[in-house]
């Protein structure tokens, strides 16, 4: 039978109580299947930079690549703390891991599952699918300063993209959209980004020949969020640049009822690379280690991932669990613990 070698990264906060439960679905979408997971565990993040002062070696960042999958769940030590001054734990462990694996498609789906409990009064049928573009951008880390703590300072941050970019995701969301609502909205900001936006602008326009059955729109993104709040069922496929995903797939994850349900993909679709799933939440300090994190955006990951691996049975299995799990919750508080077994007996039932 089929063995998937598969990195787990537990990290920071919440990541380990979250991934814990991922895992039981896991074990359990997996029992008895044709395919077996082979999981190597790694321990990364602010726990183990303060315990040996290494943020992602590269023996650990190739071994990770020899994997076939990662799931992680999320990093980042608790704020304010002064032994964590001089780390930077998302630069330099989980943006790494993007960089190097070529995570160019960071897929966040956002679906408002029934029973879900969201802030909007009439959110009307919300199921739309982030292309988040995961390499460039604002994130690529081409900055610096000078004359720095000075009130002379200045300190750049250039965002970087490039025609190949752009161009393979904005191919990847169109195929997507062929596939849901063939509706695609570009999100950037064209009337102020001139350079960065034209050039989305035109490869979106360009790639849009090749799919004339794909409706493509484009928005500045400070409009995009009005829509995604007063409108967001009108979304099919929005592909966007790095920072304005990350904005975007929060806000989109609080009108879907909460960002405890919201998972994603950082996908290389070459299949060079691992591909890597974890919730779009991070390590939520403030609720870390209470049992009161909801896992279901790390179990939602493993979905993502199984998809991916094209184990698509198991995939809508690990959904249509958690989706009844979501549509039964009554109000009552349940320990992240109790969801994860909550779901997992679903899936065994
Ligand atoms: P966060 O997502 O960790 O938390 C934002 C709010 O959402 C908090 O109130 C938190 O309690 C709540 N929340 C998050 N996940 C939840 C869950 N599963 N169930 C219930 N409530 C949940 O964002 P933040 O506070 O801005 O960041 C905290 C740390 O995590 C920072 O160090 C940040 O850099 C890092 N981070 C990491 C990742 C990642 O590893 N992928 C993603 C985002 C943020
Ligand atoms: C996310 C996070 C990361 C990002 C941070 C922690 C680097 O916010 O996965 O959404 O900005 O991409
Ligand atoms: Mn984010």
């Amino acid at each position: 039978s089929r063995v998937v070698k598969l990195a787990v990264i537990p990290g920071d906060g919440i990541g380990p109580e979250v991934v814990a439960e991922a895992e039981k679905v896991l074990d359990a979408v997996t029992d008895g299947a044709d395919v077996a997971f082979e999981k190597t565990r790694f321990s990364l993040g602010a726990a183990r930079y303060l315990e040996t002062g290494d943020t992602l070696t590269d023996e650990d960042l190739a071994a990770i690549a020899s994997h076939d999958a990662i799931l992680l769940g999320a990093v980042g030590g608790m704020p304010g703390d002064p032994r964590l001054k001089d780390a930077n734990i998302e630069r330099g462990l989980l943006l790494k891991l993007r960089f190097a694996l070529d995570h160019y498609v960071n897929l966040r789906p956002s679906v408002l599952y029934p029973g879900a409990s969201g802030p909007l009064a009439d959110p009307g049928d919300i199921d739309f699918v982030v292309v988040r573009e995961g390499t460039e951008g604002p994130y690529v880390g081409n900055g610096g300063s000078i004359r720095t703590g000075t009130p002379h300072e200045i300190a750049n941050e250039t965002s970087v993209n490039t025609a190949f970019g752009i161009e393979r995701v904005v191919r990847f969301a169109f195929a997507q959209a062929e596939k849901r609502r063939q509706k695609l909205t570009l999100v950037h900001k064209t009337n102020v980004l001139v350079h960065a936006g034209g050039m989305w602008k035109r490869i979106v326009d360009e790639v849009a020949q090749e799919y004339p059955g794909v409706a493509v729109d484009y928005l500045h993104v400070d409009a995009a969020t009005i829509f995604l709040v007063t409108n967001p069922g009108r979304f099919g496929v929005i592909v966007t640049d790095n920072l304005f995903g990350d904005i975007l797939t929060d806000l989109a994850g609080a009108v879907t009822g909460g960002i405890g349900l919201a998972a994603s993909g950082n996908i290389n679709p070459d299949g060079a690379f691992p591909s890597m799933f974890e919730p779009v939440h991070g390590s939520a300090p403030d609720i870390a280690g209470q049992q009161i994190a909801d896992p279901t955006a790390a179990i939602l990951s493993v979905a993502l991932l199984l998809e991916h691996l094209g184990l698509s049975d198991e995939a809508q299995r690990v959904t249509r669990a958690a989706r009844e799990d979501i549509e039964a919750r009554d109000g009552s508080a349940r320990t992240t613990a109790q969801v994860g077994d909550a779901i997992t007996a679903r899936l065994r039932a």
